[in-house]
């Protein structure tokens, strides 16, 4: 990690009708780091997913990639600009093959059906799914699904990964599968990531600072030892459990 800012979100609103589900938020991104966003359900993370990847365009505040503004812009834009994602609920396309499925991501940069296989061939092997490149989508397992997710978002050439609860249904071994493959993609194809995750250990061990959000509201920031043991979030989310458990 350095100092370059690589994502800047300053004073980023969306309301739906009368709920702010995300509130005046302002992080910002470093190269190379890997930066946890925690908090309960319906606290806006998602939505700040969708703000940054274009989905849905912030009510007011303004998101910028590098110096760039790119608030508001459509999603195959910021795509291309260089902010991959995934989605909560994974979603490939059953009947197409792994390969094909990642070959979608790449479409994301070149017309060439070519040098989109030749992309993906190299996502796949970085992810290690090379020997299933062939299988249908649909008879893969939970976690191999998980990594063609993120191989699909690692195919548009991202400088910044947004996966969102990548680790949710996953048995513990499997979820330390998949941190290992998220730690690589930091460390050897120098992406960085912003990363919603409700498993505190995989927080814990992959983040190097936390921001959690409440009702959207960012309620703390700061690094994983310092987050998890704030009042506000221990009330908010973590509950007393996990306050004793940690003491
Ligand atoms: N498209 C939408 N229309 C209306 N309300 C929405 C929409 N998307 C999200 N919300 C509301 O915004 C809040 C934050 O939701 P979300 O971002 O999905 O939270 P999280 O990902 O932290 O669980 C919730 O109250 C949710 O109901
Ligand atoms: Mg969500």
């Amino acid at each position: 990690m350095n100092n370059n800012i690589v994502l800047k979100l300053d004073q980023v609103s969306k309301h739906y009708g009368g709920v702010a589900a995300v509130d005046d938020v302002s992080l910002q991104l470093h190269e190379g780091e890997i930066l946890g966003l925690i908090g309960p359900n319906g606290a806006g993370k998602t939505t700040l997913f969708n703000c940054i990847a274009g989905y849905t365009k912030p009510s007011s505040g303004e998101i910028y990639l590098g110096e760039k503004p790119i608030t508001g812009l459509k999603p195959h834009k910021i795509c291309k600009l260089g902010i991959g994602r995934t989605f909560q609920i994974v979603q490939p396309f059953g009947d197409l093959s792994v390969l094909e499925n990642v070959m979608i991501g790449a479409f994301c940069n070149t017309n060439s059906m070519a040098r989109a296989k030749e992309i993906s061939e190299e996502i796949l092997e970085l992810t290690k799914l090379s020997h299933k490149k062939n299988d249908h989508a649909n008879s893969l397992t939970i976690v191999d699904r998980k990594q063609l997710e993120i191989a699909r978002a690692l195919a548009t050439k991202p400088r910044i990964l947004l996966l969102d609860e990548v680790m949710a249904g996953l048995n513990p071994t499997e979820s330390a599968q998949v941190s290992e493959m998220v730690k690589g993609i930091r460390d050897e194809m120098n992406i960085s990531l912003l990363l919603i995750e409700h498993v505190m250990s995989v927080i814990m061990y992959l983040s190097d600072c936390v921001c959690v959000l409440d009702h959207g509201e960012l309620i703390a920031q700061g690094c994983a030892e310092d987050v998890t043991t704030d009042e506000r979030v221990i009330k908010s989310y973590l509950g007393e459990k996990y306050a004793s458990r940690n003491k």
